[in-house]
């Protein structure tokens, strides 16, 4: 068999894999597997490329194979080596952060395939020229945005946006594009206006994101994540490689059904979030000063919990931040041994990334049709007993409903306020990643069971037991 017929092979495997692993991530219990099958596609992928390929030079025949083997090698074992060190050692807190961080790296390389091509063939064909301008744009726009979200996340840089910004940003996107037909036009003459692309692109990058803020960081997130696969498919396009092409088309596709989801779960269009509408001249929420809080402590809550017939639990961020998943599926046992029926209630953008408590309490082993979504849990609060917020915060905020000055206005919330008891645990009067107040903690059926969330259940597990 020809070298080039097992590189179709190996690229069709790679493809299929892509395809059947994305399909084994949409359920938790074959998430793990599924990334692990399109990891070894990618490696299939990969390894057939530098084995197999073959350049043929039209003019001569000759056929040579891929070179500079020792330095490919070098930076896949620097490539594997950083991103398994990352991937160990981060925090299941500080993964948006690094998901952020890759997917920049995957624009990046994207705007660099792009410059390399630029300048070594210096293709004069309008649709090659096209397709690299392209890639190079919005790889770059991926890489400089991802790295503000980096930022963002990690709370090192602030919300920025006006009007006036709005309207540069919009220029700008055209100017580019413009400059872009234009140079596709061209000769190798106009080539050194790659980096003309190159640094607007940077900067509209860093401009697109620096309004994003409020509660609104999820949709750019999968925005850029789709910009990126969008930026790998030019790639395959302009390499002619399939298995490119397929894996970015699968990404840009599946970033950009994302970024609809995410834009439906905040009630928000996608212009709206992009043009950091809500963060640049949204409030902070109206005041709480001169409301009261009640507490509880950990005995009356376990006794107010033992006795009721419906418990819904609503996990968030803190949730993850005390890594209390484990002892929340505890405490979810022993409430149900004592006869209370427990559900979760899973709102879509709790905690910090897609389907963040999803993956938190599968990794615990919490039953999966025990986690309702949003809609479908609202309509059954008023009947439950007791509704008990473990380190949520924005995604139960009544303000979301009530206050059209407040930046998170118009997104759907999980009504634990329409409960007949609430119970919140959290450390402090902390605010949420939206940095606004929360009327819930003022609300008289509310009370407040202050501490680490794993603390806290550890300490209501104990009591329950004595109940
Ligand atoms: P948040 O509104 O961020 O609130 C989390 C709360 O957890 C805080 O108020 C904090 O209060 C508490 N907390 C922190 N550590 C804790 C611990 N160890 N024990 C107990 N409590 C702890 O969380 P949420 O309700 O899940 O909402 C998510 C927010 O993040 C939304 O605004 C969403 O738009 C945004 N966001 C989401 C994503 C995705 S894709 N899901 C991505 C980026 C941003 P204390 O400090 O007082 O404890």
């Amino acid at each position: 068999m020809a070298n080039s017929d097992i590189l179709k092979i190996c690229y069709l495997l790679g493809s299929l894999s892509f395809i059947v692993g994305l399909k084994m991530l949409s359920r938790p219990d074959s998430a793990k597997r599924g990334n692990l099958f399109a990891a070894l596609g990618m490696t299939v992928s990969i390894a057939g490329t530098i084995l197999f390929h073959e350049n043929v030079n039209h003019a001569t025949g000759e056929v040579s194979r891929i070179g500079n083997l020792l330095f490919i090698f070098g930076a896949i074992a620097i490539g594997t080596l950083t991103g398994y060190l990352s991937a160990m050692r981060v925090k299941m807190t500080a993964m948006p952060q690094m998901v952020s961080l890759f997917n920049g790296m995957g624009g990046a390389c994207a705007a660099l395939i792009s410059l390399v091509e630029m300048n070594t063939h210096h293709p004069q064909e309008f649709g090659l020229r096209l397709i690299i301008f392209l890639g190079l744009m919005i790889g770059t726009v991926s890489f400089a945005g991802s790295m503000i979200a980096f930022g963002k996340l990690e709370e090192k840089i602030k919300d920025y946006g006006s009007k006036v910004q709005q309207v540069i940003n919009n220029l700008l996107v055209f100017a580019i594009l413009g400059l872009i037909i234009y140079i596709s036009q061209g000769d190798s003459t106009t080539d050194s206006l790659i980096w003309v692309v190159f640094g607007a692109s940077a900067v509209y990058g860093i401009l697109f994101v620096m309004p994003i803020g409020g509660a609104d960081m999820p949709v750019v997130i999968s925005l850029l994540n789709s910009f990126t696969g969008i930026a790998a498919a030019l790639g395959g396009f302009m390499y002619d490689n399939q298995v490119m092409l397929t894996g970015g088309i699968l990404v840009g596709s599946a970033g950009t059904i994302l970024t609809i989801l995410m834009c439906k779960a905040m009630n928000r269009s996608l212009w709206n979030v992009v043009s950091g509408a809500f963060s640049a001249s949204g409030g902070s929420g109206k005041s709480t000063e001169g409301l009261s809080i009640s507490e509880i402590n950990v005995t009356d809550a376990a006794i107010l919990c033992a006795y009721s017939q419906r418990v819904t639990i609503v996990p968030g961020y803190g949730l993850a931040v005390a890594q209390a998943q484990h002892t929340c599926h505890e405490f979810e046992k022993v409430l149900e041994s004592k006869g209370v029926e427990v559900t979760y209630a899973v709102h879509p953008v709790a905690g910090r990334m897609p389907g963040h408590m999803n993956v938190l309490l599968a990794e615990a082993d919490v039953p999966y049709p025990k986690l309702k979504e949003m809609d479908e849990v609202n309509p059954h609060l008023p009947n439950t007993d007791v509704v008990i917020v473990i380190g949520a915060n924005d995604v139960v905020n009544p303000a979301a409903e009530t206050d059209p000055g407040s930046p998170i206005y118009g997104m759907p919330i999980i009504k634990a306020n329409t409960a007949k008891n609430v119970i919140v645990m959290k450390r402090s009067m902390g605010k949420g990643y939206a940095g606004i107040e929360n009327e819930l903690f003022y609300d008289k059926k509310t009370r407040m069971l202050f501490g680490d969330a794993k603390a806290s259940l550890e300490k209501l597990i104990a009591e329950l037991k004595s109940v």
